[in-house]
């Protein structure tokens, strides 16, 4: 079948069951191009908890689906493939946060939401790389256990020096690729361009940037400002909107590297047979769904700077 025959299908269907398709930015195109709502993991959390919908596909990586199927115990939530997680959010388990927060006990446990729903349940607040600042200056503590991203663990301690953090060892395979060497040329060959780059990057590419922010902060960022040119330091699906919102601007991505194996899965193949089926369905047993919930609602609770 042809890709629009398939998107005529899928939009269709979702309409017949009620159900609300949204997907991540760095999906492929042709899903972005027929989900209702395109967002970075924080806008997508609200949208699954606020939408009437009782069926949310969920068109990006394990743990976000398990994010909507926290806040939304009600809805039925069906991630497309379920093979696509985060690698990073597996780098972390609840035993190995447990041992942690034993040695370090009187520490707030900030968790990332790339991390499992059981990682979240002993987490005090989770964040994400749009509130990630914000959330760890609301918290009392003096001390931080922040989980499970090295990269943005490093950016958060860098804007809250008043407090003492302590970064588990997880990254992103994506992003922690990309090379100091490949922005210097991408700058020297692009002297106009601006840099803006997703926290989960080193801190040595952090500091050559001009902008740092989640995934919709670079959508907010390359429309508001005059620059013509900007070197994006993250997953090539951003590609699609930036272009789309912004088609006089140009978009330089500075390295190969810059693909998620798992967010590129999901076919749009994969999207209608799940609408047929509701399955795979993600569930979240209900003691650990309202630990992580309280995590969840806290991080929801915080105002952005
Ligand atoms: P965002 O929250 O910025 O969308 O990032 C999610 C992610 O997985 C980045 O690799
Ligand atoms: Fe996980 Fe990195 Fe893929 Fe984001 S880009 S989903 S952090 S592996």
């Amino acid at each position: 079948m042809n890709q629009d025959k398939l998107q005529q299908q899928i939009k269709q269907l979702a309409a017949e069951k009620n159900a609300l398709l949204i997907a991540h930015n760095y999906e492929r195109d042709e899903i972005q191009e027929i989900a209702d709502i395109t967002g970075d993991s924080l806008a997508l959390s609200i949208e699954a908890k606020n939408t009437d919908k009782q069926v949310i596909v969920f068109c990006g990586v394990h743990f976000m689906a398990e994010s909507a199927a926290i806040l939304a115990p009600d809805k039925i939530v069906v991630l497309p493939r379920a093979d696509a997680g985060c690698p990073m959010a597996d780098m972390v388990t609840a035993d190995g946060l447990k041992t942690l927060k034993k040695q370090h006990p009187d520490a707030t446990v900030v968790t990332y939401v790339n991390s499992s729903a059981a990682v979240k349940a002993e987490s005090d607040i989770c964040c994400t790389s749009s509130n990630a600042v914000s959330v760890a200056r609301s918290v009392k503590a003096k001390k931080l256990l922040l989980v499970p991203d090295r990269n943005l663990g490093r950016y958060i301690a860098s804007q809250v020096p008043e407090k003492e953090c302590i970064c588990w060892d997880g990254y992103c395979p994506t992003h922690d690729q990309l090379k100091v060497a490949e922005i210097k040329q991408a700058k020297a060959e692009n002297p106009d361009a601006l840099f803006m780059v997703h926290p989960e990057c080193q801190p040595e590419i952090l500091e050559l940037a001009d902008h740092i922010c989640s995934t919709s902060g670079m959508y907010e960022f390359a429309a508001k400002t005059p620059a013509e040119k900007f070197i994006v330091g993250t997953e090539n699906g951003i590609l699609w909107r930036l272009r789309k919102e912004n088609p006089t601007k140009q978009f330089i991505m500075p390295s190969q590297c810059l693909v998620c194996p798992d967010m590129k899965l999901t076919r749009l193949e994969d999207v209608l047979q799940c609408l047929e089926t509701l399955e795979p369905r993600i569930t979240v047993a209900e003691d650990i769904r309202i630990k992580a919930k309280q995590a969840l609602d806290k991080m929801l609770a915080v105002p952005r700077d």
